[in-house]
């Protein structure tokens, strides 16, 4: 005897959540003025100040990647412990929260608390267990953020000339769009 199957059902209700979210994603997109053909990445408005100092951190943060590994190689595990320190989050968090702070949307926020908290570890790691080749794995745990980000985000400058106000709802409108887009 034919019956109507749980099967039947469950594609049909599929089928619906299939349709509805390119839709969804296709009004996202349309809605976000700094889409760019060429690069799929979400932009983050940012202004010159803002855009040069996250680059400048960024670059720092290359810096200190190098210094661990040439460390690394010269088996000078208090040398690994001394770089990492700085660029994880017990120190980070201490410092004042800053414009720049405040620009950024929270999904990009929380990937960079993420690296953060794999430099503490390399850290505390180094100095107690003083074994390389755990750190190596761990640092590369830490490229994973570095890459997973780069792959995510980009930096879109915005003028900053602009009136504050209209800077502020454009960071406010992306802050909702990339949460949302991030879920
Ligand atoms: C939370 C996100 C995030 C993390 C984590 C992150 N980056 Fe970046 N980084 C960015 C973004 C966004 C840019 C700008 C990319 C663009 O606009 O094309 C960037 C740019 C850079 C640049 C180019 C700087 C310049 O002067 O143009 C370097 C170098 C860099 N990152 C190194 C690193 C390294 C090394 C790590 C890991 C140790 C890292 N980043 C982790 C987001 C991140």
């Amino acid at each position: 005897m034919y019956q109507p199957t749980n099967k039947q059902s469950t594609s049909k209700s599929f089928f619906k959540h299939s349709i509805l979210v390119p839709v969804l994603a296709l009004g996202l997109v349309s809605f976000n003025a700094s889409a760019n053909e060429f690069d799929p990445r979400l932009a983050i408005d940012l202004n010159e100040e803002h855009k040069a100092q996250l680059l400048s951190n960024m670059r720092g943060a290359l810096a200190v990647t190098q210094s661990i590994v040439k460390a690394l190689a010269e088996d000078d595990m208090q040398a690994v412990a001394d770089y990492a320190r700085p660029m994880g989050f017990k120190v980070r968090r201490q410092k004042p929260k800053d414009g720049l702070h405040d620009a950024l949307p929270r999904s990009f926020k929380m990937q960079g608390k993420a690296m953060h908290q794999n430099f503490d570890k390399i850290a505390d790691d180094a100095e107690t267990l003083k074994d390389p080749k755990h750190t190596l794995q761990q640092l590369s745990e830490v490229m994973n953020n570095c890459q997973g980000c780069h792959a995510t985000f980009r930096i879109e400058s915005i003028d900053s000339v602009d009136s504050t106000d209209s800077e502020a709802n454009e960071s406010e409108k992306s802050f909702f769009q990339k949460l949302f887009m991030m879920e």
